[in-house]
C-alpha cells in the first residue's frame, strides 16, 4: 500500500509509559486509570469519569446505570457500528432506528422526532467521523420528552459543541481509545456524567458490582467487600491507561496533524467537486464549535461516475490507496435483520442512511499522514476521475 488507510506510531514516550507499568508490578486498574480519568475529566470539563474497557463496555455500562431494559425504546441510528446498537439489544430495551442527516451523516432530530413513544427513554447519538450532532435539537426534544441523552462519542473525543466539549453534554458520553481512534489505549473508552448519583453507579457496575476495589483492598491490606448489585467486567487496567496517558499529553499536537490533513484533503480535492462531495466542515468563523478529524468520510456523485462505490474502492485500493466504508448500515447485516423492522431490501423508511452508504468512502487520515500523502490520494482520484467519470 503507498497509503494505508490506518498507521500508527508508538513514540518513545508510549514505549516508556508502558515499560513503566510493567515494572510497577501493578498491571491492573490502579493510580495510571485514575489518573487517565482525571486527565479526560479535564480535557473536556465534565464533573466525573469512569474509565472502561471498550466504548461497548462503555455503552453497555450507560444503559444499565440508566436503568434502561425490557419494554423500554431507544431511538438510535443505524449509520454506525455495531456497538451502539448491540448495546440496547443487550439490556434488553428494543432499539428504534431513525434516519440520518445526509450531509453530517448524524441522527436527524426530524426523524426522531416521529420514532418517539409513551416506551422511548433514550436517544443514543453518535459523532460521525467527530463531527457534533444538532445537540440543541437533541437535547430540546429530550427535555420535552423526558428522555436520556447518551451520547455516543466514539469519534468525538477533542470535538467542541456551542462551546461546551463533548464529555458534558449528554446525561452519559461515551469515548473509545480503541486503537485507530483519537486517542488510544489499545482497547478501552471512558465514560462521563455530570450527574454523581450516575458515575457512582458506572464505577460500582464497570467492576462486577464490588464496593471495594482491588486497589482499595491493597493499599487498606483488607480484603473485605461486598457485591451490592450483579455488575460488569469494564475496568480498565493500567497498563492500557498508560499509554493513553502518555498520548493525551501531546493530543493538540495529535488532533491538530489530523486536522491539518483534513484541510489539505479539502484542498486537494476542491477539484474534483463534480464527482466528490466533501465533508462538512464545522464553520470555524463562528469559533464556539470544532470538529476532532476522526475519518475523512466523501461520498461519490454516483450521476457522474460509470462506477458504483464499490469498484470505486477496488479500483484505489489497486492504486495503493487503502480506504473504508463508514458505515455499513445495520440492518443489512443478517444478525440485525428481524430486529430492527427495517427491511434491507427497501429500506425506505431510512431513506438517507441507504443513499448515503451507497455512497460514502473513508481515506486515511491520521496523525501520521504526510502531505505526500494526500497528494498520492488525491492522483489516485483524479486517475479514476479519469478512467470512470463523466
Ligand atoms: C460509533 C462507534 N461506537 C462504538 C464503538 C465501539 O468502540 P470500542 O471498540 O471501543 O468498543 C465504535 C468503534 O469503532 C464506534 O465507531
Amino acid at each position: 500500500m503507498k497509503v494505508p488507510f490506518f498507521r500508527l506510531q508508538a513514540s518513545a514516550e508510549d514505549f516508556g509509559a508502558v515499560k513503566d507499568v510493567l515494572a510497577s508490578g501493578w498491571l491492573t486498574t490502579g493510580k495510571k486509570a485514575f489518573e487517565l480519568e482525571e486527565l479526560v475529566k479535564e480535557s473536556c470539563s465534565a464533573k466525573y469519569a469512569v474509565a472502561v474497557s471498550s466504548a461497548t463496555a462503555g455503552l453497555q455500562l450507560a444503559l444499565a446505570a440508566l436503568e434502561i431494559g425490557a419494554g423500554d425504546e431507544v431511538i438510535t441510528t443505524s449509520f454506525t457500528f455495531t456497538a451502539t446498537c448491540s448495546a440496547i439489544i443487550q439490556s434488553g430495551a428494543t432499539p428504534i432506528i431513525a434516519d440520518i442527516d445526509p450531509q453530517a451523516l448524524n441522527l436527524d432530530a426530524q426523524s426522531v422526532t416521529k420514532k418517539i413513544t409513551r416506551k422511548t427513554k433514550a436517544i443514543i447519538a453518535v459523532d460521525i467521523a467527530g463531527l457534533p450532532c444538532d445537540y440543541r435539537a437533541l437535547l430540546a426534544l429530550c427535555r420535552q420528552h423526558g428522555l436520556k441523552l447518551i451520547c455516543d462519542a466514539a469519534h468525538s473525543f477533542g470535538s467542541v459543541y456551542r462551546g461546551k466539549h463533548i464529555g458534558a453534554i449528554g446525561d452519559v458520553t461515551v469515548f473509545s481509545f480503541y486503537s485507530t481512534k483519537n486517542i488510544t489505549t489499545a482497547e478501552g473508552g471512558m465514560v462521563l456524567t455530570q450527574n454523581q448519583r450516575l458515575a457512582k453507579r458506572l464505577r460500582l457496575l464497570s467492576l462486577h458490582g464490588i464496593t471495594r476495589s482491588a486497589l482499595k483492598r491493597s493499599a487498606a491490606s483488607d480484603w473485605r467487600y461486598d457485591i451490592s448489585e450483579i455488575g460488569h467486567k469494564a475496568n480498565l487496567s493500567d497498563l492500557n491507561a498508560a499509554l493513553g496517558i502518555s498520548r493525551i499529553k501531546r493530543f493538540d499536537s495529535l488532533l491538530d496533524s489530523r486536522a491539518r490533513s483534513a484541510k489539505r484533503y479539502l484542498k486537494e480535492l476542491s477539484g474534483f467537486a463534480d464527482y466528490i462531495e466533501s465533508p462538512p466542515v464545522i464553520d470555524s468563523v463562528k469559533g464556539d464549535s470544532s470538529q476532532a478529524w476522526h475519518l475523512f468520510i466523501i461520498k461519490l456523485n454516483l450521476n457522474r461516475w460509470r462506477i458504483g462505490r464499490d469498484r470505486f474502492i477496488k479500483e484505489l485500493t489497486k492504486l495503493g490507496i487503502g480506504c473504508g466504508v463508514h458505515y455499513i448500515p445495520l440492518y443489512h447485516f443478517s444478525a440485525y435483520q428481524g430486529l430492527l423492522n427495517i427491511s434491507s431490501k427497501k429500506p425506505r423508511e431510512v431513506y438517507q442512511t441507504e443513499n448515503a452508504f451507497q455512497r460514502v468512502v473513508s481515506l486515511p487520515l491520521y496523525p501520521e499522514l504526510k502531505r505526500r500523502d494526500v497528494k498520492a490520494v488525491r492522483e489516485a482520484i483524479g486517475t479514476l476521475v479519469e478512467r470512470f467519470g463523466e
